[in-house]
């Protein structure tokens, strides 16, 4: 049998669409291989969101030389984001590299390597940015119990920042329908956990020649799937998300208490030259909102430091945001120029030490609040689902509640893909720690 290893970067979409290939991939009697020297087909699923991520996978094509002399007949492929953007490209920097595919054409992978083994010339396939949702009815999974679910492509939004809707096109929702014969099939299967995955969910159901929106969506799910125990989504965009969403977040049973609301920076002045379509006053009416729908609800977002033009004063807005918005926990990056985003016009002007200055600093901020927050959750006993064991060999496993906080506790016998009600003892970095009850 020949041996596919596929790795991936970014974000869960891309988990997701990695996974959609690599059964695709096993249709056409490939095995998966977690060793890349065994491989018979090496590929790579990127991100380009910011430069870091870039670099992760430029630092690897030395390694392809060196896998290439070792196998001649390897094929070797670029998936994803940076494929999308970076185009053929790749080839002229790079001529070990075979394929290049694009985040449309994925569904193309077996058709165009098996090109490739025949004809040993290399294939370009981008063409497809805008294309419908071409992924479905793929049954592989990697796990037995958590499935992300795709439920729209791309995004309408134009944050100047941002890479994404270059990479991944113009918004477009998935049929309803498509979504549930999905969602069912997890069901019958036995999966207690689905992630829907979209860059803007509330946006769901645009374009589509059916009367549907998001909430909608969370309901039908709700009625044609009931054996999921837990339904979560990501991104929601500030700007649309409505009580409408709320509503159906208290409602349902099986939507989980956790919104992740991405606000990006404290600042209106910076809001506006990101071009984000919300103000702070709008995010926290939307939030307060958000608690008093569902008050035990966790709250989670993203935030850059030093856009261009980020003045201290800027930067401190942000910092009394994340005191005062009380973010169970954030994601926090250094602003990173993207080819062809619209900010790239504007003066980069916030120096790197700057940058990573203002990191830290809202770092140690969020962590106080984390810790805080998980502190406050001791002595209660709240429901987990076990995904794991740690990594250290004793029998602890680890698992996450449905506000999406990640828990610790140990056991004697295996229990992971069980519920369990576990009373918080303690608190370890962002980690809860725990008994069974
Ligand atoms: N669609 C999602 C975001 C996808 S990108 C949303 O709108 O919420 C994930 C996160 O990466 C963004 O929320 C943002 O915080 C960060 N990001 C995107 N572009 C970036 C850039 N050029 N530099 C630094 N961070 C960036
Ligand atoms: Fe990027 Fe903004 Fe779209 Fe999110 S909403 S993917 S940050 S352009
Ligand atoms: Fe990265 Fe593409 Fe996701 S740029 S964050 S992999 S949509």
């Amino acid at each position: 049998m020949k041996k596919l290893f596929l790795q991936t970067f970014g974000c869960q979409m891309n988990e997701r669409d990695s996974e959609a290939v690599e059964g695709l991939m096993i249709g056409r009697g490939f095995q998966t291989t977690p060793s890349i020297e065994d491989a018979d087909v090496v590929l790579y699923n990127t991100c380009s969101v910011r430069d870091h991520a870039e670099q992760k996978v430029f630092g690897r094509m030395g390694d392809f030389l060196k896998l290439r002399e070792k196998n001649p007949r390897l094929i070797i492929g670029i998936l994803g984001c940076m494929a999308q953007e970076h185009g053929d490209n790749f080839f002229k920097k790079n001529p070990e590299i075979d394929l290049v595919c694009g985040t449309g054409n994925l569904n193309q992978v077996p058709d165009l390597v098996e090109s490739i083994e025949e004809r040993r010339s290399p294939r370009l396939a981008i063409d497809r940015l805008d294309e419908e949702y071409s992924l479905e009815d793929i049954h592989h999974r990697g796990d037995a119990m958590k499935a992300y679910v795709t439920i729209m492509k791309g995004c309408d939004h134009r944050c100047t920042y941002c890479i994404v809707p270059y990479t991944r096109g113009v918004e477009r929702s998935r049929r309803s329908e498509s979504i549930l014969k999905e969602i069912k099939d997890l069901d019958r299967r036995g999966f207690k956990d689905v992630m829907l995955l979209g860059q803007n969910v509330n946006s769901y159901g645009k374009g589509l020649d059916e009367p549907i929106d998001f909430a909608a969506l969370l309901e039908k799910i709700q009625i044609h799937a009931p054996g999921i125990s837990r339904l979560r989504f990501i991104t929601s965009h500030p700007k649309d998300a409505h009580t409408r969403l709320f509503t159906a977040m208290r409602d349902l049973p099986m939507v989980c208490e956790h919104l992740h609301l991405p606000v990006q920076s404290g600042s209106d002045r910076v809001l506006r030259r990101m071009k984000r379509e919300h103000t702070i006053r709008w995010y926290l009416e939307q939030i307060e909102e958000y608690r008093r729908f569902v008050p035990e609800g966790s709250l989670t977002t993203d935030l850059i430091v030093g856009f261009p033009g980020e003045t201290e004063v800027d930067f401190l807005e942000t910092l009394t945001l994340v005191e005062r918005a009380e973010f169970d926990s954030a994601f926090i990056f250094t602003y990173s120029p993207r080819p062809g985003t619209p900010a790239l016009k504007l003066d980069d002007d916030v120096t790197s030490e700057e940058k990573n200055r203002r990191l830290q600093v809202l770092l140690a901020a969020q962590k106080a609040v984390n810790l805080k927050k998980n502190q406050a959750l001791i002595g209660k006993t709240i429901e987990v689902l076990f995904e794991s064991r740690t990594k250290k060999g004793d029998n602890r496993y680890a698992g996450r509640t449905r506000t999406f906080k990640r828990v610790v506790a140990a056991s004697s016998g295996g229990i992971c893909g069980e519920f369990h009600a576990v009373r918080i003892t303690g608190v370890a970095d962002e980690t809860l720690i725990g008994r069974l009850g």
